[in-house]
């Protein structure tokens, strides 16, 4: 959300971003920028894009409108792809691969470089969830043939994603400008939200009364029910909400983005994960995803911790009801198989995504640690 603090300059650690590659262009969101990449690998339609077994619907989407083929490929237990074990056939008859670094914690890709370009397969980083940060070797994005990114997940826009590369240079994309009215509702959003939630102090009174003239005129948004259609295709298409994939991203978008300083934006995300680390670091029922946590999130802005639950059930749904900033990635598309020696759909279910926005303060991370801790002991006894 934008508030002054937005636009504090920070010190940060010469963390790198995506942003900084060679050739870059802006789209509405990080499913614009995979479906963009699709396009500018100009496959054959038919062709079969790899993709993992743990994502979002978000990730499989962009490939289907592309009027691609998915398959499938199964996770080590540090978030890489499982090389060994995809099929020849299945390597052979692919011709692109949707890799994703999680949570924002960024990994070397140089195996996965080296397998596609044996196999002549086409590399799309996903960097939705590290827009900052470093791969191994490299800056996140420069291992992909075209790498993409979301920018809402880490800025205050309304929407907005990107496509750069290293490799290429991009084609120009054939997007369609928003109109006049959708640019004006772009800034009248932002400043809403951050009024909405309290932000924006001086100014607030003048905006909220503003806003809630604005609001008596307009229809009564109907409430949202966190309801989730079932996991049926159709379904899920429809949740991801691709409509404006072949737009330009807003101004809005892409003045705060260039307006923005980011340093407090890195800072802010290491300090929210160092501090969920201490509370689980000895939990039973409960443990890191990783071992190696806080030595990875030094080179990274964090998007989220990762927590494996034992016994997530329970857990999750109370801290959904609590409406703490957790998430777990438990809608995969229907058809997501089970393969040998994956921990893909072993995550879907067990890993919580806790949240270290830079907007969360350290109230808001000791109220969602505490949380969790008193739902574990609770389902143990
Ligand atoms: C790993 C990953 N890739 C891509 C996306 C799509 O990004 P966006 O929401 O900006 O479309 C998401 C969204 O959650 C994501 O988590």
């Amino acid at each position: 959300m934008l508030d002054w603090s937005s636009f504090q300059r920070v010190d940060a650690p010469g963390v790198p971003s995506i942003e900084s590659l060679p050739h870059t262009a802006f789209t509405t969101s990080g499913r614009a920028a995979i479906y963009q990449a699709l396009l500018q690998l100009d496959l054959p339609a038919g062709s079969t894009v790899l993709v993992p077994t743990y994502h979002c619907p978000t990730m499989v989407a962009p490939v289907l409108l592309a009027h691609l083929e998915v398959a499938y490929f199964g996770l080590l237990p540090n978030g890489l792809p499982d090389l060994a074990n995809i099929p020849a056939e299945q390597a052979k008859r692919s011709q692109a691969m949707l890799v994703s670094h999680y949570f924002g914690l960024a990994k070397s890709l140089a195996d996965v470089r080296n397998w596609c370009d044996a196999h002549g397969i086409a590399l799309i980083e996903d960097c939705a969830h590290c827009y900052f940060g470093e791969a191994g070797e490299r800056t996140v994005g420069a291992w992909g043939d075209f790498s993409t990114a979301s920018l809402s997940k880490f800025l205050p826009v309304p929407e907005a994603g990107l496509l750069a590369s290293t490799l290429h240079p991009i084609k120009p994309m054939a997007l369609a400008k928003p109109s006049l009215k959708s640019q004006i509702k772009g800034w009248v959003d932002v400043i809403e939200l951050a009024t909405r939630y309290q932000r924006l102090a001086g100014i607030r009174p003048v905006l909220a009364s503003l806003f809630k003239l604005k609001n008596s005129r307009s229809p009564q948004a109907q409430a949202l029910t966190e309801v989730p259609a079932p996991a049926r295709e159709a379904n899920m298409m429809r949740d991801c909400d691709m409509n404006r994939i072949s737009q330009t991203p807003l101004w809005a978008s892409m003045a705060l983005k260039s307006m923005l300083p980011r340093g407090r934006i890195i800072a802010r995300r290491q300090r929210n994960f160092n501090r969920y680390a201490p509370y689980f670091a000895n939990t039973p029922g409960a443990r890191p995803l990783f071992a190696d946590l806080p030595a990875t999130a030094e080179r990274a802005a964090p998007y989220v911790f990762p927590l494996w639950v034992d016994k997530p059930e329970a857990v999750y749904q109370a801290l959904r009801q609590m409406e703490l900033p957790v998430f777990r990635w438990d809608r995969i598309w229907p058809g997501t198989p089970t393969i040998a020696g994956d921990v893909g759909l072993q995550w879907s279910h067990h890993v919580l995504q806790l949240l270290c926005h830079q907007d969360l303060d350290d109230a808001d991370i000791d109220r969602t640690a505490q949380a969790i801790l008193q739902l574990l002991r609770n389902s143990s006894d």
